[in-house]
């Protein structure tokens, strides 16, 4: 990757190269990765893993780790060096959070442990709190299933050279392994323990496009609930009867602390117990300002009726990050105000003619917080909300009231398929199924089951979507197209197709 080794010469005096070659080979197996940037920062981001399916394979001991990160690929002007420690109670990982460089540009990065050098990451800083011009370029990913297909749409996103990944939930997947998958996960059942789902993001990691993709792009990260347990809320399991209290607790402080050990986000993520502080705010001048919602530990369990789903204390974001999220939406001096949520907000009306039939666990079962964000939302400056969860395509005109055809338009939802879950879908069969219902939910202005992701071109004027997609995950490599475009025009909300 981007020279690695011809450029090691460089870094390191020949003394010290054969002093020390005291970590095996695959120490850096897991490769790098960049993410949370700022105007004048970056964290940079590895994991010491030479045996990375079985725990590690890493001494139960601290070890130095220097980073270097430089204005050019070969590594001539190195603006930044030092040392961090990679500590056994984090699984060897390392987070390094880089200050004082200058906004929106390129850097390279690479890191060195045992005599081992990393494969070199490229990644780029946010642009200067006041500029309001240029453009942003940004990729909206969510729900990679190993076991549903290869992560291939990374490729084409590598490809398309993003400033910045927005990804937003389902990275892992706490499934069972499947005799019958198309590439079995690892492990003999779901996670549980820390070492479990170190394991399980160890293996997900090893996908080559996934990461390329960390090495050539700061990300953006959220998690859902499969980097947990399905359709869990707060300290409520999927099946309460099989998980105790007390084990559901312990599970969630080991997938949280897993999330964080392999994710290039900040120590303000450094989970306590069975919490992890995710919910957070990054701005990119005064072009956009992206918030990043947790819809999964803050939510009451979700609703069984439409009556419940309609139930005015039901609250999906709790009142602190509610208050928060308010705050930084009509507070904002941004073009642009991007809600990355994990769960789809505009309404998806599943029956066919009179009366409505919900999902509960999206915001159509949290309707009174939702539809008290749908009123906001004419008064901040255009919002756009960012999902995924839905293995689909399905992007949506936001109306001040769902219930009301007549209700005033307040912005636009991209929810952005899935980078391999569901795998390839059979698209008469999905058309079947979906089409019947979009008279009832006109809002919709494109439904579709490819695989893919959604790319953004965001400037001051307006916003030029692509969705990308992909013919196959079945195979290690695929044949991506542009399935559709659409905009967005700053000051008019809602979406179209062009
Ligand atoms: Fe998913």
């Amino acid at each position: 990757m981007l020279g690695a080794a011809a450029s090691a010469q460089l870094w390191l005096p020949a003394t010290a190269r054969a002093a020390e070659n005291s970590l095996p080979e695959g120490v850096f197996s897991l490769g790098v990765a960049s993410g949370d940037p700022l105007p004048d920062g970056i964290v940079l981001w590895t994991r010491l893993a030479p045996d990375p399916l079985n725990g590690g394979g890493m001494p139960d001991a601290v070890v130095p780790v220097q980073f270097e990160l430089a204005e050019d690929e070969r590594f001539r002007k190195v603006v930044r060096r030092g040392t961090a420690q990679a500590r056994p109670e984090y699984g060897h990982s390392v987070h390094v959070d880089v200050r004082g460089l200058r906004p929106g540009r390129r850097y390279w990065y690479r890191f060195r442990a045992g005599g081992r050098i990393s494969p070199v990451g490229r990644t780029r800083t946010a642009p200067h709190p006041y500029s309001s011009g240029g453009d942003l370029r940004l990729a909206l990913a969510s729900c990679q299933n190993w076991q549903h297909g290869y992560f291939t749409p990374y490729a084409d996103m590598l490809a398309q050279d993003p400033d910045v990944v927005l990804f937003v939930g389902d990275y892992i997947y706490e499934s069972v392994p499947s005799a019958t998958a198309l590439r079995r996960h690892e492990g003999t059942g779901e996670p549980y323990t820390l070492a479990q789902y170190r394991n399980r993001y160890a293996q997900y990691r090893s996908d080559p496009d996934l990461a390329a993709m960390h090495a050539g792009a700061p990300f953006v990260v959220t998690f859902d609930d499969h980097e947990v347990d399905n359709d869990f809320a707060g300290e409520i399991p999927q099946d309460p009867a099989k998980q105790p209290h007390d084990a559901f607790e312990a599970r969630l402080a080991a997938a949280y602390q897993a999330y964080y050990e392999h994710m290039p986000v900040r120590a303000t993520a450094v989970p306590t117990g069975a919490h992890i502080r995710m919910y957070r705010r990054l701005e990119f001048g005064r072009l956009a300002r992206l918030n990043v919602l947790d819809t999964r530990q803050y939510r009451s369990d979700q609703a069984t009726s439409q009556a419940g789903a309609m139930d005015p204390s039901l609250t999906m974001l709790g009142a602190a990050q509610k208050q928060w999220l308010l705050d930084g939406l009509h507070d904002s001096p941004a073009r642009w105000n991007l809600i990355a949520s994990q769960i789809m907000m505009a309404e998806t009306d599943l029956l066919v003619g009179e009366g409505k039939q919900w999902f509960y666990d999206a915001w159509d079962g949290y309707q009174a917080e939702r539809n008290q964000f749908l009123k906001e939302f004419r008064s901040v400056r255009n919002p756009v909300v960012l999902t995924g969860d839905r293995h689909l395509t399905m992007v949506s005109d936001l109306k001040e009231d769902f219930a009301n055809p007549q209700s005033a338009v307040v912005g636009a939802e991209f929810v952005g398929t899935s980078i391999s879950s569901n795998g390839d879908q059979d698209q008469d069969a999905f058309r079947r199924e979906w089409d019947p219902r979009r008279a009832d939910n006109p809002h919709w202005k494109l439904l579709d089951a490819h695989r893919g992701y959604h790319l953004f071109d965001i400037r001051r004027d307006g916003i030029d979507a692509q969705v990308r997609v992909v013919d196959t995950v079945r195979r290690p490599t695929s044949t991506p197209s542009t399935l559709a475009r659409l905009r967005l025009e700053a000051g008019r909300p809602g979406v179209e197709v062009v």
